[in-house]
């Protein structure tokens, strides 16, 4: 599909690091989903930002594979937005050094993903790491982007490409829009064991549901979900606000919904039934993408054309925006 310049152009990104949890789906995928109809959209695999993590490079293809594989099953039209890879378009690390330049080190360094992953991985705390926001806003600004649809814990990030857009704007004239995030209503699934921390895979695999796990164990975590906190008293449990949260974001009848609410109230809700309501729905919800990932596989010719289309029209835009980019540096 070629790109239609007239258009209002959305850009999101994902790392390859395994299989994605419900919380990435509802804070971030099924928005994109839904926003491919009315927007010119990009979405990439953002191999080079998953390199500032040790890793191991025999496992990178499949994991790009697998990210692929998952936006299409969740629906993904390739025929309705573009699919690509990040590293495929060169372009991305050439804006991103010249955003290097004009980006302040105090910036960087405020940034709380920074801060929580330079805790989290003391051996490797590389400058990648720290410059890992000027690369993803050269991959928003690359395609003039207006808006950005992730989960909330990257809200800060999205803000410094704002900055830069503006500080750009304002060195060299003006280039590119100042990109606004889009948020879900629900920009922060919390975890299942401790729902004072946001639901991620690299806290264990009590925490999170996998999009691909199987409905015996979505069930058994899901039943086993902390409720009860000990703060107890007047406000609902975090626990438990998570559980009716992910309820409604699955799509459970809104008379269910305001049943089991109405028992909460009443103080006659059993735990137990609410959370086998979280996992019918749960399940119900990943179910048709399971079984479109399965058919998918089945293909792998269509994952390849898929990409090269994907970036054939992103890497026009990109290398149009790069050379109006070195025009206005003096490189040009
Ligand atoms: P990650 O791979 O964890 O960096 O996240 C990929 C996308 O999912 C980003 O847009 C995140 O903001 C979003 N996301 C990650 N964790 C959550 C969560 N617990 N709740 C909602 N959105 C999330
Ligand atoms: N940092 C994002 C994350 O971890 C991934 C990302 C990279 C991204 N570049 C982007 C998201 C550009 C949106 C736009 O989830």
């Amino acid at each position: 599909m070629p790109p239609s310049t007239s258009q209002k152009i959305l850009f999101s990104g994902m790392q390859p690091t395994g299989e994605l949890h419900i919380g990435n789906y509802l804070g971030a995928l099924k928005n994109w989903v839904a926003l491919q109809h009315e927007y010119e959209c990009f979405f990439t695999i953002v191999d080079y930002h998953a390199m500032t993590i040790e890793y191991d490079p025999k496992d990178m293809p499949e994991r790009v594979k697998n990210l692929i594989l998952t936006y299409l099953s969740t629906g993904l039209d390739p025929e309705k937005c573009h699919i690509f890879i990040q590293s495929h378009i060169p372009e991305h690390t050439e804006l991103a050094w010249i955003f290097n330049t004009i980006t302040p080190l105090g910036e960087l360094e405020r940034m709380t993903q920074f801060k929580d992953k330079s805790d989290q991985h003391r051996n490797n705390i590389n400058a990648g790491l720290l410059t890992y926001p000027v690369l993803m806003a050269a991959d928003i600004l690359l395609y003039k982007t207006i808006g950005v649809p992730v989960g909330e814990d990257q809200t800060q990030h999205v803000e410094l490409s704002r900055i830069v857009a503006r500080k750009f704007n304002k060195l060299f004239g003006k280039t590119f829009p100042e990109p606004k995030v889009m948020l879900t209503p629900t920009p922060r699934i919390m975890s299942l064991a401790e729902p004072e921390k946001k639901m991620s895979k690299s806290r264990g695999e009590k925490h999170y549901i996998g999009l691909f796990e199987d409905p015996d164990t979505i069930r058994k975590k899901i039943m086993s979900a902390v409720t009860d906190s000990s703060a107890g008293a007047k406000k609902m449990p975090a626990g438990v606000e998570n559980l009716f949260t992910i309820l409604t974001a699955c799509g459970a009848e809104t008379s269910l919904v305001a049943n089991l609410m109405e028992h909460y109230n009443e103080k006659t809700l059993q735990y137990k039934d609410l959370k086998s309501a979280v996992a019918d729905t749960v399940i119900a919800m990943v179910e048709p993408i399971q079984t479109k990932r399965k058919n998918l596989e089945q293909n792998p010719g269509y994952v390849t054309e898929v990409i090269m289309n994907g970036t054939e029209t992103a890497r026009a835009i990109a290398q149009q925006t790069i050379k109006e980019v070195k025009q206005k540096c003096g490189l040009l």
